[in-house]
C-alpha cells in the first residue's frame, strides 16, 4: 500500500495515540506466565503485539478480547506452557522474537521462532550468545539470523552479563531466561535502556533489583497475575509532536502520553532545537509516568544530538531526520549505529528518501549530518518500515508539493489507526494503489480511500 501526503496549513485538535507497543508485548508475556487471570487495558491492537498474543495462544494460553484494546489473559504459570504444534511466527516484530527467545530457552519442549522478510534479516546472535552462556541451545542461520530453533529441556544457570549493546531487547531476553535459571542473573548495559521488563516483573511480584543500566534477579519464584494499564505510546505520539512543531500555525493536545524517561529523549532534543512543547497534568497511571502534551509550531534550528540521548529515543530517529531536514542549519547525529539494524537500515532509508525531496544529508556509519532546507514534493520508499513511512508522511505536511510514499502497509504493525488520527488533526494523507504517483493522486485518478481504523 502506498500513501500520498499533501501539504497542509495548521494542525489543530486533541488526540490520543494507541497503547505502548513495548508494554503491550511484555504485559501479554508476563500475564501468560503468571498464576491467575490478568486484565490488560490499553493493549496496542497492532500486528506486532497481536503476534505475541497469538503465539501464547499456540502454547495453550487462553486470551480473551472482550473489547478492542482489552485482553483477559488466563495465566498458566511459569511452567504451564504447552508445546506448540507449528512454528511461532513473530511477523515483523524484533521485540517478540528476542524476548520470546529468552522465554522459550527455559521451556521443556523445542520451538522454532520465525518472522517476515525484514525480521529474517535482523541480527539474533546478540540474544543467542548470552543465552548460550546460560546453558541454552539455539540455532540461527549461518548469518546469525532467524529462524531460531530453540532446544527445550536445557538446564539454565544464571549469568553475569555485561551487554556490549544498549538494547532493552537483549537485556529482557536474558532476564526472561533468568526466571528459569538456577541462581542469580545480573545484566549491565553500556547506557540505560527502557526498563519495562524490570518494572513489570516487580509488579507481577517477582523479586528484582534494578537501577539505571543494571538489573539483578534470581530464578525459582512465581509471577502473580495483576491488571496492567498500558500508557499511550510515546513513539507513536512522536510523529504528531514533530508534525505540530514544523507545520506553521499548529497547536495540538496529545493526551495521556507515556513519559518514561527512557523513552522521551526526543523531547530534550526537540526542545534544544527550539520546539514549544508543554507538559500538563503529569501523573502516574499503571505505575508509569504519563502527561498531556501541548505542542505549538516553533521554528527549529539544527543541533548536535548528544549520544547520551540515543538509547532514550532509539525509535524516534526517522521523525527526527524530518525535523532536522526542516530546521535552520545543521543537525549532527552520531552514536546511533543501531539504526542500521532496525526494521530497515533507517539511516540509509531516511537519507535516501529525504534526498529525493531536496534535502542535503551526509551519511556516517553511526549517524548523519543533515542540512535544513525547504523540502519539495516527490516520491520516496519506506522499505516497508512503519516508522519511516509515518515520518515521511509528516514531511509531506510541509513539503512544497505532495509526497508519494511507497510500501506503507507495515504501519499496521505499530499504529493501525495512524491515518484516522492524522486526518482528525488535519494532516492530509491518502491511501493509493501501489505504483500511483502524487500527480495522479491529486487529479483523482487513483483510488482514494478514507482513512480506516
Ligand atoms: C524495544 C527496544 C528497542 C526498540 C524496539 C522496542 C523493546 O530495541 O527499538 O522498538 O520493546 O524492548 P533495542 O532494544 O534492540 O534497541
Amino acid at each position: 500500500m502506498d500513501w500520498v501526503a499533501s501539504p497542509v496549513r495548521g494542525l489543530h485538535g486533541e488526540l490520543c495515540v494507541p497503547g505502548d507497543k513495548s508494554v503491550s508485548h511484555r504485559a501479554i508475556m508476563l500475564s501468560a506466565l503468571a498464576d491467575g487471570t490478568s486484565r490488560i487495558r490499553g493493549f496496542l491492537e497492532g500486528e506486532d503485539t497481536r503476534a505475541t498474543a497469538r503465539i501464547f495462544g499456540q502454547m495453550g494460553v487462553r486470551i480473551d478480547a472482550p473489547s478492542p484494546g482489552e485482553r483477559v489473559v488466563h495465566g498458566v504459570g511459569l511452567r504451564g506452557l504447552r508445546a506448540p504444534e507449528t512454528l511461532l511466527d513473530c511477523g515483523n516484530s524484533g521485540t517478540a522474537m528476542r524476548l520470546l527467545c529468552g522465554v522459550m530457552a527455559g521451556q521443556a519442549f523445542d520451538s522454532v521462532l520465525t518472522g517476515d522478510a525484514s525480521l529474517s534479516k535482523r541480527p539474533m546472535r546478540r540474544v543467542t550468545e548470552p543465552l548460550s552462556t546460560m546453558g541454552a541451545r539455539i540455532e540461527t542461520t549461518e548469518a546469525g539470523t532467524p529462524p531460531l530453533r530453540v532446544q527445550g529441556g536445557r538446564r539454565l544457570r544464571g549469568v553475569d552479563y555485561a551487554s556490549p549493546i544498549a538494547s532493552a531487547q537483549v537485556k529482557s531476553a536474558v532476564l526472561l531466561a533468568g526466571l528459569y535459571a538456577e541462581g542469580e542473573t545480573f545484566v549491565t548495559e553500556p547506557r540505560p535502556t527502557r526498563d519495562y521488563t524490570e518494572r513489570m516483573l516487580h509488579a507481577f511480584g517477582w523479586p528484582v533489583e534494578f537501577g539505571p543500566g543494571k538489573v539483578r534477579l534470581s530464578g525459582g519464584h512465581a509471577l502473580r497475575a495483576v491488571d496492567v494499564d498500558v500508557p499511550a505510546d510515546f513513539s507513536s505520539a512522536a510523529f504528531f509532536i514533530v508534525a505540530a512543531s514544523i507545520v506553521p500555525d499548529s497547536e495540538l493536545l496529545l493526551r495521556n502520553v507515556g513519559m518514561n524517561p527512557r523513552r522521551t529523549g526526543l523531547l530534550h532534543v526537540l526542545r534544544a532545537m527550539g520546539a514549544d512543547i508543554a507538559e500538563e497534568n503529569r501523573r502516574e497511571a499503571g505505575g508509569e509516568p504519563v502527561a498531556d502534551l501541548v505542542v505549538r509550531h516553533a521554528p527549529l534550528r539544527g543541533i548536535e544530538v548528544s549520544a547520551q540521548h540515543v538509547a532514550d529515543m532509539i525509535d524516534e530517529f526517522p521523525v527526527l531526520f524530518v525535523a532536522a531536514a526542516c530546521a535552520e542549519g545543521t543537525t549532527t547525529i552520531r552514536g546511533a549505529a543501531e539504526l542500521r539494524v532496525k526494521e530497515s537500515d533507517r539511516i540509509t532509508v531516511m537519507a535516501e528518501g529525504l534526498r529525493q525531496l531536496g534535502a542535503h544529508i551526509e551519511e556516517a556509519p553511526d549517524g548523519a549530518v543533515i542540512e535544513g532546507t525547504l523540502l519539495q514534493g516527490g516520491s520516496v520508499d519506506s522499505h516497508g518500515d512503519h516508522r519511516c513511512a509515518m515520518a515521511f508522511a509528516v514531511a509531506g505536511a510541509v513539503a512544497g508539493g505532495a509526497i508519494t510514499i511507497r510500501d506503507c502497509a507495515n504501519v499496521a504493525t505499530s499504529f493501525p489507526e495512524f491515518l484516522t488520527r492524522a486526518s482528525a488533526c488535519r494532516l492530509r494523507i491518502d491511501r493509493v494503489q501501489c505504483g500511483s504517483t502524487a500527480d495522479n493522486a491529486a487529479s483523482g485518478t487513483v483510488m482514494r480511500s478514507q482513512p480506516e481504523d
